[in-house]
């Protein structure tokens, strides 16, 4: 099997990968870095969004090979110095989870929304977030969360 290099949460790992492993399967089951999630595997959902070079991806849907020169964010790797990152602090302050699956790609995506626009009205909330589902139906708490971190409340 194929040794890949990847860079994730500012640690290089070399795992090995088929040509067509997914990098959410190469995080979770290698890596084991189980914050990021399957849910839909076909790029529906947001369930396993992770940020490469800052932007998000559904990890589901990326060929773990391809992102060897990338650097990836994951959601165990926003807290720093044992300090969660403002987004995630907000999620906690605004219980914006029922079980918390759908929460990390929420979060992760939040991060590049405020990290890009510090102070989104909540049209540029919803429509940033729309590709990202909660089944349990948290959005309003959701958007609260996401105008705490930016700031808004
Ligand atoms: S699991 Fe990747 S988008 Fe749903
Ligand atoms: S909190 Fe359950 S899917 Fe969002």
């Amino acid at each position: 099997m194929p040794t890949i290099t990847l860079t994730v949460n500012g640690s290089r790992h070399q795992v090995e990968a088929e040509g067509d492993a997914s990098l959410l399967s190469t995080l979770r089951n290698q890596l084991g870095l189980t914050g990021t999630k399957y849910g839909c595997g076909e790029g529906q959902c947001g369930a396993c969004t992770v940020l490469l070079d800052g932007v998000p991806m559904r990890s589901c849907r990326v060929p773990a090979a391809s992102v060897t020169g990338q650097k990836i964010t994951t959601i165990e790797g926003l807290s720093q110095n044992g300090h969660l990152h403002p987004v995630q602090q907000a999620f906690l302050d605004e219980e914006a989870f029922q079980c918390g699956y759908c929460t990390p790609g929420m979060i992760m995506s939040a991060v590049r929304l405020l990290n890009s626009n510090s102070a989104p009205s909540d049209e540029d909330i919803f429509d940033y977030m729309n590709g990202n589902v909660c089944r349990c139906g948290t959005y309003p708490r959701i958007m609260a969360a996401i105008r705490r971190a930016g700031g808004k409340k």
